[in-house]
């Protein structure tokens, strides 16, 4: 298993380039089984939830060839299975998004179905209810979801959310564009990769309105094309690399940047004490040697502050000057970094979903275990500027979501290397 090692200390200082999201690639990937010539998506980070992502759908017989760059071509007209198995599932909670795409364009789909992980419960039932007002039947065996569409297929719905949810709105989105009639999803989340999307699916020939917004129109379509497509760049990946030049008292640029898609982010770093410039595809801050103020953080959905950014903020404030609370209001069990940050001096007290994080001067190095990827990030962060070498292990969860991480942050002048564990 791989370790980071962290020597801490680093004034963090340079420029980087922020890679394609995530949060968008997976999607945007599902989205390829409703196309019915081949996609060409770029801008895709080499990650592992990508790769299984990928994996997923060659499994199903579907033709990919991916190319040096990560331009990937996907031809799904050579579909041959319709089964997404436990094995990739167990993996990666995303997978259940094929169930939407394979539903609306082959009528049929079984889906292991996906347990809770290690930040909440994490339910589909908003997803399932809403293609059975597509009129979709799902039952459960064996550990799948078993869906089937009516003859003729999907038929538009008007769906209600009661809870803003970022996947079962493109799991039903991704269904809709392909149903008969008019679907219109209410309440639906209206996150940035979302919007990604969308325009990915218009790009293809796909008929939706209020894009952006929480109130989705969709007029449904015969058929979709392929159609070349860039992701997005990261967001979430974006306001780690800020905060963790935040906590260092550094300055950073970052390339490839998309400032409108991080308000509330870049809004708390300057509560914080950093001063922000942004341009048309890059953001820079720059501490100017200060030492960061705590803040209050409450998360919420998009455009408010991200679940996916609050633990970069408790270890941000955890070097702060003052106390900052971070509430967390999406997940049950998204503090999982607070233990393992007070192993190395932090002063994090947790109230139910809220930490109360009182800044020390500094933090000192320990041997710490990533628990989940936004946690590990937090790990990260507090590595760099504690005093000694921290070994932070079971980083594959730093590796779901952080491109490069060791590059990126050589180039910002972090002593970081990566290397293997003896014990598993
Ligand atoms: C997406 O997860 C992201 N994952 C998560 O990114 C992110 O934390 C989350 O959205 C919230 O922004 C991907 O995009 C691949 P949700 P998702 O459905 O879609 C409840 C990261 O670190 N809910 O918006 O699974 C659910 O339990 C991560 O990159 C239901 O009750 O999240 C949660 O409390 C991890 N029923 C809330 O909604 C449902 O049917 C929001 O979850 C669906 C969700």
């Amino acid at each position: 298993m791989d370790q980071l090692i962290i020597q801490g200390g680093a004034t963090i200082s340079g420029e980087i380039n922020i890679s394609g999201s995530k949060n968008s690639g997976l999607p945007i990937i599902a989205a390829t089984l409703l196309a019915s010539t081949p996609m060409y998506l770029s801008n895709l980070p080499q990650l592992k939830d990508i790769t299984t992502m990928l994996s997923l759908l060659r499994c199903m017989g579907v033709d990919i060839v991916v190319d040096e760059k990560m331009r990937v071509e996907v031809n799904s007209s050579t579909i041959n299975e319709f089964e997404a198995p436990y094995d990739l599932v167990k993996t990666m909670r995303a997978s259940i998004l094929v169930l939407g795409p394979m539903l609306a364009r082959y009528g049929k789909a079984d889906v292991s179905f996906p347990g809770g992980c290690a930040i909440g419960s994490r339910p589909v039932d908003i997803h399932l209810r809403g293609l059975e007002a597509m009129g979709a039947e799902i039952h459960v065996d064996g550990g799948y979801i078993r869906a089937t569409a009516p003859e003729g297929g999907l038929r538009g719905a008007h769906f209600f959310m009661d809870t803003v949810t970022v996947g079962g709105t493109e799991n039903l989105l991704m269904a809709a564009v392909l149903a008969k009639g008019t679907s219109t999803l209410e309440n639906a989340a209206r996150e940035p990769e979302i919007v990604d999307l969308a325009n990915c699916l218009v790009a293809m020939g796909a008929k939706i309105e209020g894009i952006g917004t929480d109130h989705l129109v969709i007029e449904g379509v015969e058929r979709l094309e392929g159609c070349e497509y860039s992701i997005m760049p990261d967001r979430i990946e974006a306001g780690t690399y800020l905060t963790a030049a935040a906590a260092s008292r550094g300055s950073i640029k970052l390339k490839n940047a998309h400032a409108d898609t991080l308000e509330a982010v870049l809004l708390k770093l300057e509560e914080v004490g950093a001063d922000i410039e942004i341009g048309e595809d890059w953001i820079s801050l720059d501490m100017h040697g200060r030492r960061p103020k705590a803040v209050n953080i409450r998360t919420a959905p998009y455009p408010a502050f991200p679940t996916d950014m609050q633990s970069q903020f408790t270890a941000l404030n955890s070097v702060s000057e003052g106390t900052g609370t971070v509430s967390e209001t999406i997940f049950e069990n998204r503090h999982l970094q607070v233990h393992e940050l007070n192993r190395m001096g932090a002063n994090i007290t947790l109230e139910g979903n809220t930490a109360i994080v009182r800044g020390v001067e500094r933090l000192n190095a320990a041997p710490v275990m990533a628990s989940d990827l936004r946690a590990s990030a937090s790990l990260v962060i507090a590595a760099i500027v504690a005093e000694g070498e921290t070994v932070v292990d079971r980083i594959y969860h730093v590796d779901r979501g952080y491109e490069c991480i060791e590059e990126k942050l050589q180039q910002l002048g972090v002593n970081i290397r990566r290397a293997s564990s003896k014990k598993t």
